[in-house]
């Protein structure tokens, strides 16, 4: 029981509603406004911005200092000790693997990589040009044909065996998008190459022949999918919880997760850096932009800086920045125009006290638009990324909320349309 409460006096009425107020184990309090509805309020919250929707141990985000944890180690030390696969390990199960159970995870991931056939039927339907998140939400989404009679979302083993059948097959799946898009027959997943690894070999590898993938490069991959793999209650992990809560089948939930994703406003940032830095053209035009930038009767803002949550380094963008080195030397392309630009215009704003005052950092999508134009990913593939390394925060907060008792989310409304009326 809560020890704290919180009082309400709604118009003056004489007694207050006491409502109980939880403490997490760090972060704001929460109040347990829940009682409410019976006595005839509603609270209003659109964007749910000052609403926590659900209990969670999964992820940790402290804006203002630029801290993330998942499961409670800091992002930065995931990265530098740690892998995706690792990392799905302990998003899901909520610890790191040992020596053992981590050969053994790896081993199951392996074991579903590949689709099964009738999934090829699923984007020979699309037109080459068809956009490659349409392709992801309806082969994702497809996948719940396939299997669904012998899944028991109530049952726990069920649950850890969808979630390892979608971290593997994911990336499968994505590269299908580029292959498809490209008009190139579909590359095998191999056997002996790691996540991230096999995931460029599908994308880029020769069907039938011996993979040869960059270590750098799918080192920079693993990376950037473990620092997507989660980010607490965004859009689209709702999404996930909201259609889950439903009791529906886990691949149409991963789809409306996608589908979430795909608006610009959320995993679309990294498509819209590439198309600024395209539009600036040429280091002599970066003065103006920035001038734009400041400019208040000016709509244009400078892709890929300032966060919603992050008033501070995003801690991701530090890593991502540190591996967009890394890529550009091993590819021999710090010399390339865009490059250049880019890496000009991020020294300009972090000197600029216009973006020093708004604690305007470069974001994680700023790098990561670089990183992956230059591993040679087209622009309309970079939410599809997102959308891969995101999958395994997903799939384990959809299996968190099962794992409790759960009710169907359900938003209320203020209601501001006609009163009943009667059929002229
Ligand atoms: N360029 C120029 N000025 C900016 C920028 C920017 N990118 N971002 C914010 N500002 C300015 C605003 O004009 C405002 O100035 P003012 O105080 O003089 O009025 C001030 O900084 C605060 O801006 P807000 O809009 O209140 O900041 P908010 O936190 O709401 O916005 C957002 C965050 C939407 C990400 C914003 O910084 C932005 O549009 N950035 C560019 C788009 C982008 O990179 N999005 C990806 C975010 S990362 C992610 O989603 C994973």
């Amino acid at each position: 029981m809560s020890e704290k409460k919180a009082q309400l006096v709604i118009d003056g009425k004489e007694a207050a509603i006491e409502l109980p107020v939880y403490t997490g184990s760090t972060g704001p309090d929460v109040v347990d406004v829940q009682s409410l509805v019976s006595q005839g309020v509603f609270t209003y919250d659109p964007g749910f911005v000052s609403t926590a929707s659900c209990d969670s141990d999964i992820t940790f985000i402290d804006g203002g200092k630029g801290v993330l944890l998942y499961r409670g180690y800091p992002i930065e030390q995931l990265a530098e000790k740690s892998n995706c696969l690792e990392t799905c390990y302990l998003l899901l199960n909520g610890e790191l693997p040992n020596a053992e159970s981590s050969t053994e995870f790896a081993q199951q991931i392996s074991s579903h990589i590949n689709v099964d056939e009738q999934v090829h039927h699923v984007f020979n339907g699309f037109s080459h040009d068809a956009h490659p998140m349409a392709m992801l939400i309806a082969a994702v989404g497809g996948l719940a044909a396939l299997y669904h009679d012998s899944l028991d979302i109530d049952n726990a083993e069920h649950r850890m065996q969808v979630a390892h059948r979608i971290i593997a097959k994911i990336p499968t799946l994505a590269a299908m998008c580029y292959r498809h898009g490209i008009n190139q027959p579909f590359v095998e997943p191999h056997g002996t190459l790691g996540y991230a690894e096999n995931f460029l070999h599908m994308m880029f590898g020769t069907p039938g022949a011996d993979p040869q993938v960059s270590p750098i490069l799918s080192k920079a991959m693993d990376t950037i999918f473990l620092l997507h793999a989660d980010h607490e209650q965004n859009a689209s992990t709702s999404a996930v919880r909201l259609t889950g809560s439903s009791g529906a089948n886990p691949y149409a939930c991963i789809a409306a997760g996608i589908a979430a994703l795909w608006g610009p406003a959320h995993g679309g940032a990294n498509e819209a850096v590439l198309k600024m830095l395209y539009e600036i053209g040429d280091e002599s035009h970066i003065e103006d932009f920035i001038l734009r930038a400041k400019d208040k009767d000016d709509p244009f803002r400078l892709m890929g800086f300032g966060h919603r949550v992050y008033k501070n380094f995003d801690p991701r963008a530090k890593v991502m920045c540190q591996i967009c080195d890394e890529v550009l030397d091993d590819l021999g392309v710090h010399d390339d125009p865009l490059f250049r630009i880019a890496r000009k215009l991020e020294k300009i704003a972090l000197e600029d006290d216009y973006f020093i005052e708004r604690k305007l950092y470069p974001n994680v999508d700023f790098y990561s638009g670089i990183i992956l134009k230059a591993i040679g990913i087209p622009t309309s593939m970079f939410t599809v990324i997102f959308a891969t390394g995101r999958t395994p925060g997903w799939i384990s907060h959809w299996n968190e909320m099962l794992s409790h008792p759960y009710r169907i989310g359900r938003p209320r409304q203020l209601y501001k349309g006609h009163t009943k009326r009667d059929y002229p």
